[in-house]
Formats: structure tokens, C-alpha cells, sequence
């Protein structure tokens, strides 16, 4: 297996234990489907879906929705998601940088916190492209580097296996400036948009006790690292978590990307 595939089959194993966390990003998937202005005669691909709360999101307001992820285990949960919910969506296993859909074949493609964890983000973005008609709307949420979740991912990082060579890290997707270079003269009409998702928290310890219990490249360091290794970790996230803390919850603002494909 190449570098890049054993990469990817690691992500799977990361992301398995995603769902719980479905509980916020079930809230910032509305603003992303309202960002995407998606509509009921919309072709719809949400990419990178997990559990399918963007494909959901947009389902229920009539769109033909097709769900991608890489974690079979997510997709699963997304099945069940649908059910509830009494919607039809088309579920389907795969890699945001191979996409199983030909040229031109959606209206709107979304990706709520998800193409970021693709390796090669020009691949990314050529086949989210690619499946794209023309005039079709690409949309986008981020976390910009600068803020919470940008700065947790830089700060697991420092605690995990560096990547591949090659492998871009996620928190760069939340740079307007990375973000106009990466989509670059295929599209126009490049709009950001910011919002806010809160997360309680009654201490900066039990905010990372939450993330320990629940967000999986965290959870991957408290079952590797040693403990002095863990007590840095620990204090370290406590510092992050305790500078956007505010009224028992923590500010996760995100970026939100609108563009037209030309
Ligand atoms: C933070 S979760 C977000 C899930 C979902 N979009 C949401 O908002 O709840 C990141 C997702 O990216 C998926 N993922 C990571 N690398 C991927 C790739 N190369 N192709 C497709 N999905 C990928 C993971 O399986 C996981 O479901």
C-alpha cells in the first residue's frame, strides 16, 4: 500500500468514532445548506459526510442528495440518519480525491469539515470541481487556524505521527488567501461568510475531558502517549480552551466558502 493510501486507511480508523459528535455539526449544517443557497431543484453531493447532517439538512428542504465518506462505519449511521428522518439520499463509500460520479453531474457540492482531511488539496478541489456543472455553486465550512478548532488541530498535531510527505494539514483550508490560490481561475464569485458554533463547557478541564471522551485524533493521543507526554497535552489544551471560553461555552467560530464554477 502507498504512503497516501495507508494515510487515508489510518483517517478511516480516526473517524469510526465521529458519530456522537453529530450533536454540533448537526447545527452548523444548516448555515452551510443556507450559505450554498440549495434548493428544492437541486442535484446535491455532500462530501466527506460522516453521519449526513449537511445531507439531511438539505434532503428535507426537497434537494437529490448524494452522500459521500470514506468511513463505512459513518455511513452507517448516515443510513439510519435518513431513515428518521424520511428521506431518500444515496449513500456511497469513497475518497474525495476519486470521486465516483461523472463530469458535470451536480447542481451544488458541500463539504461541512471534511474535504480538509484529504491529503492533496488541488486533487480535492479538481474533483469536487469536476462533478460540478457549470454555474454549479461549491460551498464549503472551515476552521481557520487562527481560532479554536484551527488551533486544536495544530495542537493534536504536535502529539501525533507527522503525515506523509505531501500531506497537507487541515487547518489551512480555514485561510481565505490558501483558499482563493486553491480554487484559483476555475470559479467566480468567491463569497466568505463566518459563523458560530458554541460548545458547553463549564471549565477548560471539562471541555477537554469531552474531547478526550469524544474527538478521535484526541482520543487517539490519550491511548499512545506516555503520561508526561499527556500532562503537556493536557495543559496545553486546557490553555486553548480557556482563551475562547466565555459564559460556559466555547467559541468554535467557523469559515464558511460560497464560489461558482465558472
Ligand atoms: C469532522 S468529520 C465531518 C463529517 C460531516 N461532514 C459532519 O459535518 O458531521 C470528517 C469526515 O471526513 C471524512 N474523510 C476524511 N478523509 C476523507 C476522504 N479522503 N474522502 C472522503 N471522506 C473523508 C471522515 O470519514 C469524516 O467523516
Amino acid at each position: 500500500m502507498d504512503v497516501l493510501e495507508k494515510f487515508k486507511s489510518t483517517q478511516r480508523e480516526i473517524w469510526r468514532d465521529f458519530a456522537p459528535l453529530e450533536v454540533f455539526t448537526t447545527y452548523t449544517a444548516f448555515p452551510l445548506v443556507k450559505h450554498a443557497r440549495i434548493r428544492a431543484e437541486h442535484r446535491v453531493l455532500d462530501v466527506a459526510c460522516g453521519t449526513g447532517v449537511v445531507a439531511v439538512t438539505a434532503a428535507r428542504l426537497g434537494a437529490r442528495v448524494t452522500g459521500l465518506d470514506l468511513t463505512p462505519e459513518l455511513l452507517e449511521r448516515a443510513r439510519e440518519n435518513a431513515r428518521i428522518a424520511a428521506v431518500e439520499i444515496e449513500w456511497h463509500e469513497g475518497d474525495v480525491e476519486n470521486l465516483p460520479f461523472s463530469a458535470e453531474s451536480f447542481d451544488v457540492v458541500v463539504s461541512q469539515f471534511g474535504h480538509i482531511f484529504a491529503p492533496r488539496p488541488q486533487i480535492a478541489v479538481a474533483e469536487m470541481l469536476r462533478v460540478l456543472k457549470p454555474g454549479g455553486t461549491l460551498a464549503f465550512s472551515t476552521w481557520p487556524p487562527e481560532l479554536f478548532m484551527g488551533g486544536m488541530f495544530q495542537l493534536v498535531a504536535r502529539f501525533l505521527p507527522a503525515p506523509p510527505p505531501g500531506v497537507s494539514p487541515p487547518w489551512q483550508w480555514g485561510d481565505p488567501n490558501a483558499i482563493r490560490e486553491r480554487l484559483g481561475a476555475a470559479v467566480k464569485d468567491l463569497v466568505f461568510d463566518r459563523d458560530r458554533l458554541l460548545s458547553p463547557a463549564m471549565s477548560p478541564q471539562h471541555h477537554r475531558e469531552q474531547a478526550e471522551r469524544t474527538i478521535p485524533p484526541v482520543m487517539k493521543i490519550i491511548q499512545s502517549a506516555d503520561p508526561s507526554t499527556l500532562a503537556v497535552f493536557r495543559r496545553d489544551y486546557e490553555e486553548l480552551a480557556a482563551r475562547y471560553l466565555n459564559e460556559n461555552a466555547v467559541r468554535q467560530d467557523f469559515l464558511m466558502t460560497r464560489a461558482t464554477k465558472l
